[in-house]
């Protein structure tokens, strides 16, 4: 039982494996939180709480002290317009046009398994998880008005999920203006914060700093989850590094707008908020309707980043994403968009997937340009009929062609999108998301589809099954090139449109459930001009996410190592570009931008009838290499080995298999130093006293050798040169290392 309630202390206990977090009903009947950290074993830790008198912090009417207050109180869940000054869980205008909430505990349920989230994505439970739900019941006694608690609980992962849902009890309406989706109270405020902030080409950046006081936050305020911001944040302490240290993981599994706020208060008590942005939202809820705040994923690792990710890692590629790929090889992907970009004939596509397949491709995918006028990026989309003028013998014409030469087809879809220049904008010019009697704010030529509205859903949903349902189709990729504005749906009233933005995802998660769940066989890969929507909503989808646009290597090495602390190399789509790089300029050896590609799912992004005979040797190598590590890459243990954004000379990574007995490695030299300092990779995860071979013999020592002193690498090599380690259980005898001299060190401190 991973979930307790303490009857007589009226304390909720939550055990996970390595955390405990409880919560308790106060005499006055708030919940109050008490505890989340690593693990204890009482139940009723009221001590805990603050007993001072605070000056200027008000007192709820329900006590004569002036030391049970709000504003300095943990409170697992949160009040309003009562005396908590620190960033708020819920906002909302009750029907007699108060702001006041104050919930009190009235019920709750314990029970088997994960809670469900109706239209809305999170994550599930396998048999075996041993997942169980709480629920918690706080109601406002004078509104009426309702908010459940939901947690779900993954002990193995050291996971938590949250939930909220507000339910209108009142006899009149209310506007709902936010709702936090989780809040935690820790009653220390000694923490950095990690998150990872971007921009086009360039995403998830590894950033901390210290928690000062004040509220620092982090969201997306651009109808999508961002390459800005991404919605997972790290809360650690000070010493928290790859191995060390107590790191709280949030991540939102919603792809629209979000915000994070981590307030370090004046007794530095800190308070973490996660949910919806309340820019422009607004809610109408009438008597008895609900409204459903998304998930948010916690997790908590007692020893570091690395188990932190390894969490994340386990509950994105197993209880995330139900398409039958994701534990399945994905195909080596050659795509069209960089080679050919808008300009092609189904001769010059099939010139690419032919000359792919001969550098180790396996499949062919037709990207942005085949359907409608779409010759450039200012008409067409929106229309999903193929241009059969330029492709000549249809989609099935160049499927058949591929699958001829015993290769898989892929397309490009932009389902969300809208070009004024399109047959579809002629015929339903609203709708478009555009405010009335305003011009329409454009992003890459193009408008945003309204999708809080059904029929638009539904017109999008059987245009692109019209496509797929024809066959021949074995991947789409699904873009989404343009930030939101203009949130205004012209089918609702004056007062409804602050719930355009959260009607538009639910329109998404639709229009993703109606094309993506009735195509199990078909793998989808996420695309938002690269990486502006890699989030947790997005990979209960899609087992696979473009990762960004920059396919430079060295640009890539930040790039996916920052995506790595949350989400799992399989879910990352990595390909290998043309040198000079299309967006850095860089020239890079064709080894390490494989190398690099191989952080991922990878592919390539370019013609390989330019290359020379010498690079396509090297691709077919390292396709090879990359199938035969594929099962490491896909699910193995992945250690970060060193950061791109330090001044380690080398950005190494690793993969280990859960049996410890193979383990792939590469180093990729960043940065370089004249007359050097010596380098060496110290891996991880090997089992201390096994001896372990490492590319093939060339060096033969034990798992302790091999991750406390490391492998040596001079540093005053090329630039960008890269190293890939083989690593496997050395089973051979006769070497001054054998098993039998390992057995001698154990006993004598050192090996011959
Ligand atoms: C976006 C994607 C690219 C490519 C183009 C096509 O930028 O990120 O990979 O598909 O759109 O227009």
């Amino acid at each position: 039982m991973s979930i307790r309630f303490f009857e007589k202390e009226k304390a909720f206990v939550i055990q996970t494996k390595d955390a405990t977090y409880s919560m308790k009903v106060s005499e006055h009947g708030h919940l109050l939180h008490l505890y989340y950290g690593k693990k204890i074993y009482d139940a009723d830790i009221e001590m805990l709480l603050p007993v001072q008198n605070r000056g200027m912090e008000v007192n709820p009417p329900c006590v004569d002290n002036r030391t049970y207050t709000f504003g300095t109180y943990p409170q697992e869940f949160g009040t309003n317009d009562a005396g908590d000054y620190r960033p708020s869980t819920i906002e909302l205008r009750n029907p007699d046009g108060s702001y006041s909430f104050v919930g009190t505990y009235k019920a709750h349920r314990i029970y088997e398994g994960k809670y469900s989230i109706k239209d809305m994505p999170s994550i599930f439970a396998n048999e075996g998880d041993g997942v169980e739900t709480l629920e918690i019941d706080l109601v406002d006694e004078v509104t009426g008005v309702g908010v459940t608690l939901y947690y779900g609980v993954y002990p193995e992962q050291n996971v938590i999920t949250r939930a909220t849902k507000l339910t209108n009890g009142s006899d009149g309406t209310v506007h709902l203006y936010k709702l936090a989706s989780t809040v935690v109270d820790f009653m220390s405020g000694d923490f950095d914060m990690v998150s990872f902030y971007g921009r086009h080409c360039w995403e998830r950046n590894f950033e901390r700093v210290r928690l000062s006081h004040g509220t620092t936050s982090i969201g997306s305020t651009r109808g999508l989850s961002s390459h800005h911001e991404n919605p997972f944040t790290i809360i650690c302490t000070p010493d928290t590094n790859e191995d060390n240290g107590q790191a709280y993981g949030f991540n939102f599994v919603y792809s629209g707008n979000f915000l994070f706020e981590a307030n370090n208060d004046p007794y530095s008590e800190t308070r973490i908020t996660m949910g919806i942005n309340p820019k422009q939202f607004d809610f109408v809820i009438e008597p008895g309707e609900e409204f459903m705040a998304p998930e948010v994923i916690m997790s908590y690792s007692d020893s570091g980043f690395s188990k932190l990710s390894h969490q994340y890692h386990h509950i994105f590629r197993h209880n995330a994403c139900r398409s039958k790929w994701v534990g399945k090889r994905r195909p080596i992907i050659i795509n069209s968009w960089e080679p050919l970009t808008f300009t092609f004939d189904a001769d010059t596509l099939f010139a690419v997937a032919e000359a792919g397949k001969d550098i180790g491709a396996e499949m062919f995918v037709l990207d942005d340009g085949w359907f409608g006028a779409r010759d450039n990026a200012l008409a067409g989309l929106g229309d999903w009929v193929v241009n059969e003028k330029k492709l000549v013998g249809g989609l099935k014409g160049i499927s058949d062609r591929v699958h001829g030469i015993g290769m898989k087809f892929g397309l490009w879809f932009e389902p969300e999108m809208i070009n004024e220049d399109s047959d579809l904008y002629r015929a339903h010019p609203e709708w478009c998301l555009r405010v009335p009697d305003r011009g329409i704010t454009r992003g890459r030529h193009q408008y945003v589809l309204d999708l809080s509205r059904p029929e638009v859903c539904d017109y999008v949903i059987g245009a692109v099954n019209k496509i797929l349902d024809e066959g021949g189709i074995d991947y789409v990729k699904w873009d989404y090139n343009r930030s939101v504005c203009d949130a205004y749906n012209a089918s609702l009233p004056a007062e409804k449109q602050g719930e355009v933005l959260h009607r538009y995802m639910l329109g998404v998660y639709k229009v993703h459930s109606g094309i993506i769940l009735t195509h199990p066989d078909i793998l989808f890969e996420g695309c938002s001009s690269g990486g502006g929507r890699f989030d947790a909503g997005m990979l209960t989808y899609f087992p696979q996410i473009w990762t960004s646009d920059n396919t430079d290597a060295m640009a890539r090495l930040k790039i996916q190592y920052g995506t790595s602390f949350a989400y799992p190399v399989s879910s990352m789509g990595a390909h290998v570009s043309v040198a000079r790089n299309r967006y850095a300029g860089s020239v890079i050896s064709m080894k390490t931008r494989n190398i690099v590609a191989m952080h991922g799912t990878y592919g390539y992004e370019l013609d390989p009838a330019k290359m020379t005979e010498e690079e396509k040797q090297v691709c077919r190598e390292m396709a090879e290499l990359y199938k035969s590590q594929y099962d490491l890459i896909n699910s193995g243990t992945y250690y970060r080995l060193s950061s791109p954004f330090g001044n380690d000379l080398f950005t190494a990574w690793m993969f280990v298999s859960e049996d410890k007995s193979r383990a792939f490695a590469t180093a990729v030299l960043q940065n370089t130093e004249c007359n050097g300092r010596n380098t060496y990779i110290k891996l991880k995860g090997l089992i201390p006293d096994a001896l372990y071979s490492v590319n093939n013999g060339s060096l033969i020592l034990t798992g302790s050798t091999l991750m406390n002193v490391g492998i040596h690498r001079p540093a005053n090599i090329a630039g960008s040169t890269a190293y890939t380690y083989i690593i496997e259980k050395y089973t051979g005898t006769g070497s001054s290392a054998d098993e039998e001299s390992v057995d001698d060190a154990a006993e004598n401190g050192y090996l011959a």
